[in-house]
């Protein structure tokens, strides 16, 4: 294990596993839908990977760059830093995220997807943080509730690194402290 890993909160068995359920889920209600999938970077970045490999169904792959947080602490503001290539108008979309923490950066790009003529949006994310929600966000498919303490790995990061990590695990709080 990493140096800096406090515990294993899942492993890549765990995380495995549970993607098979998830993407059952969403095959089920998508097979004939052709959605658009929107991939949140960085951080979502291997969890849409693995996700799309067992989404067995024509649907298209586009990314949007947001940002909220600085360090370890969110700033509470989203600015979209790279937009979508694709036309959303009319299409279904299922958001794929890393994380819900406070949930405003999913609000903001679930209502701005909206705004701009998507026929609807949902979201999947790997991991839910429902303690330290402040705005009304409800995530649609949910790998794993997480703790309200500072997460990496599978995609997360600390400024910038542990992304590459198997697991997801948390940080040190000296690390970040
Ligand atoms: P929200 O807008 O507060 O829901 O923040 C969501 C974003 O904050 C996620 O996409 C992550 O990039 C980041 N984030 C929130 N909690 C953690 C964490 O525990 N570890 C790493 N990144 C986090
Ligand atoms: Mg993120």
């Amino acid at each position: 294990m990493n140096n800096d890993i406090e515990s294993v909160l899942y492993s890549k068995e765990q995380i495995e596993e549970r993607m098979d359920e998830l993407s059952g889920e969403i095959t089920k209600k998508y097979e004939n839908e052709m959605p658009l999938i929107v991939s949140v970077m960085n951080g979502a970045m291997i969890f849409t990977s693995d996700m799309l490999r067992r989404l067995n169904f024509k649907l298209n792959l586009d990314i949007i760059k947001a940002s909220s947080y600085q360090g370890a602490h969110s700033t509470g503001e989203v600015k979209i830093i790279q937009d979508l290539r694709s036309d959303v108008k009319g299409r279904r979309i299922i958001l794929m995220e890393d994380i819900i923490d406070t949930g405003r950066t999913l609000k903001y790009l679930k209502d701005l997807l909206m705004k701009r003529g998507a026929k609807s949006v949902e979201i999947c994310a790997m991991l839910d943080k429902p303690e330290t929600r402040t705005v009304d966000l409800k995530g649609d498919y949910i790998g794993f509730n997480a703790p309200n303490e500072f997460i990496v790995g599978y995609g997360l990061d600390y400024d910038g690194l542990y992304r590459n990590l198997p697991y997801i695990g948390i940080l040190k709080k000296q690390i970040y402290a």
